[in-house]
């Protein structure tokens, strides 16, 4: 039988409808949670998640600026910049958009942001407090699969769950949040010997690899949920997932469409976060 759809599309507009109505009591009482989002350079796929970001706060009633600095930016003002907005009382999440220009040491970036607003979750600390279980900002897009699968009723207490890419962004802390969901947890990534055979155990697999359709259906157990973090464009127009979409839908019970899937949940767990920063 055809897999039903996990439908992020639906699932993100009632999180940011639940978003909106945090806002609104928050700012009965005084507060306004405010987003700071840092692009450096013109990266065009980066504007694009950018100008989406700022969107959603102001649908949402999330104060948000956008800083935007050209790609010579030295790594010292963007740090200036990143101390005053760690002081400045109006924001409460501060996120600056990857991939940063080359010249610019990503991590000591990251390490900068004060772990009371960082809302991408990508600082050591807060990675060190997801690993033993202390509270922590979920990164958005992990934190987005977890929701996908909490509001449509699948749990993955007991289940064998195959996360394929081990990046910080991704791979490791979805692997981190199923672990303290009680799944019992692989991690594969491109030295993985056999992959389709690890893939095949899988209950719950998660695709976040960035190569277009390489996990197609033979790699797949009968019944399995599918989540699919990829978005590969493909020629001119056309955006495909990690998984080959229609020979897994023959397979699995859920599965996320690309697009419409993980993507739109990134976002609304942003919203979240920033929310959850300004009430702290
Ligand atoms: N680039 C791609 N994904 C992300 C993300 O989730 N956060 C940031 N800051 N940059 C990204």
């Amino acid at each position: 039988m055809p897999a039903q759809i996990l439908d992020g599309k639906q699932i993100a507009a009632e999180v940011r409808e639940e978003v909106k109505q945090e806002v609104a009591r928050l700012k009965e009482q005084g507060i306004t949670p405010g987003l700071a989002v840092v692009l450096v350079g013109d990266d065009p796929a980066s504007q694009v998640y950018v100008r989406n970001k700022h969107r959603a706060c102001e649908e949402v009633g999330i104060y948000s600026v956008v800083h935007r600095l050209p790609a010579e930016t030295t790594q010292a003002q963007l740090l200036d910049l990143i101390k005053q907005l760690n002081n400045d009382p109006q924001i409460h999440g501060i996120l600056v958009q990857l991939p940063l220009p080359g010249h610019i040491d990503e991590k000591t970036v990251i390490d900068t942001i004060t772990l009371e607003k960082d809302v991408d979750g990508f600082s050591p600390a807060n990675v060190g407090n997801l690993v033993i279980g202390d509270k922590c900002f979920y990164p958005c897009t992990p934190h987005g699969c977890m929701v996908l699968m909490d509001k449509t009723g699948i749990d993955p207490k007991g289940k064998k769950a195959v996360v394929v890419g081990r990046s910080n962004i991704v791979g490791k802390p979805m692997a981190m949040m199923l672990l303290a969901r009680h799944a019992t947890v692989t991690i594969c990534h491109s030295r993985t010997k056999n992959l389709a055979e690890e893939c095949r155990q899988a209950d719950i697999l998660v695709a976040a690899v960035g190569k277009p359709e390489m996990i197609t259906g033979d790699m797949i157990k009968e019944g399995a949920v599918v989540i699919d973090v990829g978005i590969n464009r493909v020629g001119e127009k056309k955006l495909v997932g990690d998984v080959h979409f229609e020979s897994a839908a023959q397979k699995a019970s859920w599965i996320t469409p690309v697009p419409g899937g993980v993507g739109p949940m990134t976002i609304a767990m942003l919203l979240k976060n920033t929310v959850e920063a300004a009430r702290r």
